[in-house]
């Protein structure tokens, strides 16, 4: 899967922490990122981060699904930031998470993110 070979690429030396990230707009087309750490480590930004970025900078405008991937047995989760960047740009999508032994979990983002603040409070 896209997030699984984006995962590869990651920049991780400092926590060797590597996080693939894959997102899919509504016309099918897949965006994928992964962590790219600093020496500063506070400049660090995650792999899910960077395919929203690189999605929405291409001309993405809808994100529908997203994936992560990491290597722990208990599937890795979005950070705090990244599920308020996600829901920006994919609300209550799908999300898969899935680790490198095979395991993988289908869940919505409102599992992870309830409660919400967004632009229907602006
Ligand atoms: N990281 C991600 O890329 N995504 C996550 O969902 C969790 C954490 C990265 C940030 C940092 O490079 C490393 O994993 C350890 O926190």
């Amino acid at each position: 899967m896209a997030a699984r070979s984006a995962r590869e690429r990651a920049y991780a030396p400092f926590s060797k922490f590597k996080v693939g990230a894959a997102v899919e707009d509504d016309g099918g087309k897949i965006y994928t990122g992964c962590n790219v750490e600093n020496a500063t480590y506070g400049l660090t930004i995650c792999a899910e981060r960077v395919a929203v970025f690189k999605a929405i900078s291409e001309g993405a405008s809808q994100l529908v699904r997203v994936a992560v991937v990491a290597d722990t047995p208990e599937l890795t989760p979005p950070c705090g930031a990244c599920r308020q960047i996600l829901w920006e740009f994919c609300g209550d999508a799908e999300l898969i998470l899935a680790n490198l032994a095979g395991a993988s979990e289908r869940l919505r983002m409102s599992q992870i993110f309830p409660r919400p603040f967004d632009k229907s409070f602006l």
